[in-house]
């Protein structure tokens, strides 16, 4: 027997209803902020990952789904969607269109991570990217979006963490601040935090071990030491968040796992956190443009997992609403009944009602049991005498009752 790749999962049809759902509120909500639809390929040259993610990111480092094609071609399958939208925002000239760019995509993502509930090798991702703007403003309306999207699903209880990680004027001295911080605590922290210390000292300060974690609350805070400008930046998007209700925290520990943010990152919660819990995170990215090769130009956007939506979902007992389905049951009796209920079921969808036709001679009570069992409403039965007076049982399922109606109003009728 086969089975799905580790880390990969069908999405069955029982769960159909809920992905429906998630998608609807995307559709909603993007186009109440004005955001456009984009659709990269699903794999891009390798090299945009690993600048525009970072060289020093889990992704890059062993997550990516890396291959070579047969021209000899570096590829990567999307472990995130942030540099492949930069690229196709540089390729396509969208410096020239009207800015901030607003654009989002529903996608799936591949990471080499291993697996657990609520974390896969394939996941959904639901990300908006404004390009071409840096004023705090956006930032809000970014991470609002983000807010009303998860409350549009019903999603409870949802907390909002938010920090500044400063730029490249006030972060290096910050980093080394931190370098020292933790260079003299380093013998009792993991051996990640070990090998990160001088590669990725940042990540020092989320990381999930008890002994680290210890260590990090204590850690010098990056808001204690941003410039002029990223703190008038950090203190408007607080006023801004404030002004719009959004009840946020400011969590020092807070810097994300992807090399491109700059000054503002925040993050999604539930408040059931333990494992993997975020719903998602975003932040912004002012100079991964210049990174990939474009002009100065900043960015801010998120990614929220589809799956751990659907996971919250579940655990808060929220259902999605019922996919709509076929509410009608064609029956027959007899070959002359087999070809007219073939034609009817038939006439019936090409008039817009959705049937369920019998297809193989099986005893009408079968039939009748199929019914039940996909929970149809309503029969139509056929039989020698219905198709010699051009007429049909119509049968409520749910009571039973039965009644003879002319075929000319049948399809009225279920209408
Ligand atoms: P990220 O935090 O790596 O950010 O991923 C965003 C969200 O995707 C996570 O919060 C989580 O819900 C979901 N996710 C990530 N990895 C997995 C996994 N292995 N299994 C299931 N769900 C997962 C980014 O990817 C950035 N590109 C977000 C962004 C957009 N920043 C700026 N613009």
């Amino acid at each position: 027997m086969y089975t799905a790749p580790r880390g990969t999962a069908d999405i069955l049809p029982p769960d159909q209803p809920y992905w429906r759902f998630v998608e609807q509120k995307i559709a909603r909500i993007t186009q109440l902020y004005g955001y456009e639809r984009i659709d990269p390929p699903m794999f891009e040259d390798t090299r945009i990952f690993i600048k525009g993610t970072g060289e020093t990111t889990d992704i890059v480092q062993k997550e990516m789904y890396t291959f070579e094609d047969r021209s000899k071609n570096s590829l990567t399958l999307r472990p995130e969607g942030t540099p492949s939208v930069c690229r196709a925002y540089l390729e396509h000239g969208m410096t020239n269109l009207p800015q901030p760019v607003k654009l989002f995509y529903v996608t799936p993502i591949f990471r080499y991570e291993r697996p657990q509930a609520g974390r896969y090798r394939q996941h959904y991702q639901f990300g908006v990217e404004a390009i071409g703007e840096a004023d705090a403003s956006l930032d809000a309306e970014v991470i609002d979006l983000g807010w009303q999207f998860l409350s549009s699903l019903g999603l409870r209880d949802t907390l909002l963490f938010i920090n500044s990680i400063g730029c490249p004027q006030c972060r290096p001295a910050y980093l080394q601040i931190l370098r020292e911080y933790f260079g003299g605590r380093i013998a009792g922290m993991c051996a990640d935090c070990k090998t990160r210390l001088e590669r990725n000292v940042l990540r020092l300060l989320d990381c999930k071990e008890a002994a680290c974690q210890k260590v990090a609350t204590e850690a010098p805070r990056s808001i204690d030491h941003l410039c002029a400008d990223c703190a008038d930046h950090f203190g408007k998007l607080k006023g801004y968040l404030d002004l719009l209700g959004l009840p946020f925290e400011v969590n020092p520990n807070l810097v994300r796992g992807l090399d491109y943010y700059t000054r503002t990152v925040f993050e999604f919660q539930p408040q059931d956190q333990r494992g993997q819990s975020t719903i998602g995170g975003g932040g912004r990215y002012d100079g991964l443009m210049e990174t990939l090769g474009g002009r100065p130009t900043p960015g801010i956007g998120f990614g929220i997992g589809v799956e751990r939506i659907i996971l919250n979902l579940k655990k808060q007992a929220t259902e999605a609403p019922p996919l709509p389905a076929p509410g009608v049951y064609i029956a027959h009796i007899g070959d002359a009944a087999r070809e007219e209920a073939i034609l009817l079921a038939a006439q019936l969808r090409r008039g817009g009602i959705g049937v369920i036709a019998a297809t193989s001679a099986r005893s009408l009570k079968a039939q009748l049991r199929q019914a039940n069992n996909l929970k149809i409403p309503r029969a139509v039965i056929l039989g020698d005498d219905e198709v010699r007076t051009a007429t049909a049982i119509l049968r409520d399922m749910g009571t039973s009752q039965q009644k003879s109606v002319s075929l000319k109003e049948l399809a009225s009728l279920l209408r």
